[in-house]
């Protein structure tokens, strides 16, 4: 079944067309991978469907329901939740308590009465737990370093307990071990019920994990398939070689 879908998706900013009619249906249960130069519209795409910007022409359905133009904490609390390409920490805040506000959001944010903090916490472990956080729980987030920050990020996304996750460039920055630990997780995230869609711009991080991507170049939909298709496809080698140095497969 189709969980999420995007109809002519498309986002002006001024004369620059950035996504132009994008057509893209990510499917319950898989990992989507959307890849491209940078440029490509990628990161305007995931600011699309989570309502920080609303789109110049088309529509998005989530679970049969249309959301384009919906705030931000309205897609959340049906069930989409993302992480950013800049990470964005409570810098102030230890790494526990940044999963807590996330989790509090979702299950106490509006409901009246206090609840009692004990079972909050517990969750927010077991959510440090399972990204491989909950040794650091009461650092100071600040202090993370760059691949821990991105695990937490994940961290913050999973404590919305949504049914979609989105990744923008979960592995930037990362070493080839924290990478080869980030598929093992986002394979986990799948395998506990959720659906993923990521964004990179490079090659080989996909290629391992998704099914299915779909390819942009310069706002436009230039490829989909599998992960051997569109390796093998000659618009997409073209794409990359074109995006010069340091903006491929960098
Ligand atoms: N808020 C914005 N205002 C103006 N231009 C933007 C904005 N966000 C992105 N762009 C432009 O849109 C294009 C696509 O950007 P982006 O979606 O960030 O690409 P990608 O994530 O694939 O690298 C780029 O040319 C970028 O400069
Ligand atoms: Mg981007």
């Amino acid at each position: 079944m189709s969980l999420l879908v995007t109809e002519g998706l498309t986002k002006d900013f001024g004369g620059l067309r950035a996504v132009d009619g994008v057509n893209l249906v990510v499917g319950e249960g898989e990992i989507h991978g959307i890849i491209g130069p940078n440029g490509a519209g990628k990161t305007t795409v995931f600011n699309l469907i989570t309502g920080y910007l609303k789109p110049t022409r088309g529509k998005i359905h989530f679970r049969g329901r249309r959301i384009d133009g919906l705030e931000p904490h309205r897609v959340v609390s049906l069930g989409i939740a993302r992480t950013f390409q800049i990470v964005r920490p409570f810098t102030d805040l230890s790494v526990l308590q940044n999963v807590l506000v996330a989790w509090g959001h979702r299950n106490y944010y509006g409901l009246g009465p206090f609840k009692p903090f004990g079972p909050a916490k517990r969750k927010a472990l077991e959510i440090l737990e399972f990204v491989g956080l909950a040794e650091r729980a009461y650092v100071g987030a600040a202090a993370l370093p760059i691949g821990l920050q991105r695990r937490l990020e994940i961290a913050r996304a999973i404590a919305l307990e949504p049914k979609l996750v989105l990744l923008d460039e979960p592995a930037a920055g990362l070493t080839e071990e924290e990478i080869t630990r980030l598929k093992e997780l986002v394979l986990r995230i799948v395998a506990s019920g959720m659906t993923v869609a990521l964004v990179e711009h490079r090659m080989t991080f996909v290629m391992d994990i998704c099914q299915l991507i779909t390819v942009l170049d310069r706002g436009k939909v230039i490829a989909e398939g599998t992960p051997s298709q569109v390796a093998s496809d000659p618009e997409v080698i073209e794409a990359y070689l074109g995006a010069g140095e340091g903006e491929g497969d960098a």
